[in-house]
């Protein structure tokens, strides 16, 4: 791996895949061509586009996607099963870049599903990644429950995947079970310990099931990791998966701690956000990070008066960074006397000080019995104290 390659985080995007595992979650086969085109234009390196041998449907996405693709790669799906990985690249196979991504579960809990012994494991291993390999030079590998999986059998099939011609090695956090001590730990161990570690990318997934989704990505990556695997709103199975937002923004408001860059246009996240929130009908928590409607909003006196003199005050990072017009400052009961002037500014209503004064006390009582005081209402409270008055 290059110097160059070690800054650089390549983001991974499964929302069309694992984002589409959330119960209800379905989107239509349009739907799913237009999220593939917004993330390939906000510069996603890796789309994984869906799970071919899953439905039809699937395979139908997945090739579609893979014909109009871009820039960015695409990836399908594959179980270790030779007739699986065949119709994952059928399907992938048209994409100016392809990846087959396949899986198995390595821990002991996944290992007695199949009721493979580790060494049957091992050599399932070995025969399907050699064989994704024959027909495409971009192979992921994951371990599915990795986090869950004994060292030293993790870093002997981690071994064998590279020698099998694995060029992404991905390490699931697939129940969102590990914290991110443990979870920088697990990378710096494989780097050390398996051969040929150094000429791969390794890569982070990780569920949200305990809200550490996104700390234990950022830590994964500052231990060596270099694809971080997400979903847009971070939608996916149970919890979730990782918010793309959340790691792109980190890195990029923190690029100080934490010196590594993505190619994401984050101008774009917001639009794309709101498409994901609608086709697959989950809506996004208003007090979610970098997306949620409450995310770059200020209603308390003295957080409103702070925003008006300096953005700094309370604000991390520009609204218009994420694709927003701006900081919104909503009236409410918290607000003070300076929100309202600006308010009435912006609505052009010039009023004296006696005036305000009058206009304050009026909107002070109101705010107590409504949540969120709109601009018609500052206007009849205007009206009001002009004709009182
Ligand atoms: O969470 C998980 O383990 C997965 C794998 C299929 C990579 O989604
Ligand atoms: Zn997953």
């Amino acid at each position: 791996m290059t110097d160059q390659a070690k800054d650089r985080v390549y983001i991974f995007d499964t929302t069309l895949r694992d984002g589409e595992q959330s119960p209800g979650a379905t989107m239509t086969h349009d739907e799913k061509l237009e999220i593939a085109e917004l993330l390939d234009e906000m510069g996603v390196d890796i789309i994984e586009a869906g799970f071919p041998i899953a439905s039809e449907g699937d395979f139908r996405a997945v090739s579609e996607i893979a014909e109009r693709s871009k820039n960015s790669v695409i990836c399908g799906l594959a179980r270790a099963q030779i007739n699986d990985i065949d119709r994952c690249w059928e399907a992938v196979k048209h994409a100016n870049r392809p990846r087959i991504h396949t899986f198995i579960g390595t821990s002991p809990l996944h290992r007695a599903i199949p009721n493979l012994t580790m060494d049957e494991m091992a050599d399932r291993i070995h025969e399907t990644v050699t064989h994704a390999r024959n027909l495409c030079d971009n192979v992921q590998w994951s371990p599915m429950d990795a986090t869950r999986t004994e060292h030293d059998y993790l870093c002997r099939v981690v071994e064998i995947a590279i020698k099998a011609g694995a060029t992404t090695i991905n390490i699931p956090d697939t129940v969102g079970y590990t914290a991110p001590r443990e979870s920088a730990d697990l990378i710096k161990m494989l780097l050390e310990r398996v051969p040929g570690a150094d000429d791969i990318i390794f890569a982070t997934h990780c569920h949200n099931d305990l809200g550490m989704a996104t700390a234990n990505s950022l830590a994964a990556v500052e231990a060596g990791a270099r694809q971080i695997e997400c979903t847009i709103n971070g939608l996916g199975e149970r919890a979730g998966n990782t918010a793309l937002e959340e790691v792109v923004m980190a890195l990029k408001v923190r690029g100080d701690i934490m010196p590594y860059e993505t190619h994401i246009d984050t101008k774009k996240i917001m639009h794309i956000s709101r498409r994901v929130a609608t086709v697959s009908g989950f809506p996004v928590q208003f007090n979610k990070a970098i997306v949620g409607k409450n995310a770059f909003a200020h209603e308390s006196g003295i957080h409103q008066d702070g925003m008006l003199k300096n953005k700094e005050t309370f604000e991390i990072m520009r609204p218009e960074d994420v694709g927003l017009a701006g900081t919104s400052l909503p009236l409410g009961k918290h607000s003070g006397r300076a929100a309202l002037r600006a308010k009435l500014k912006d609505l052009g209503v010039d009023v004296g000080d006696n005036q305000l004064k009058d206009i304050f006390v009026r909107f002070k009582d109101l705010a107590d019995r409504k949540k969120e005081v709109f601009d018609e209402d500052i206007l009849a409270l205007v009206t009001a104290a002009m004709t009182d008055g």
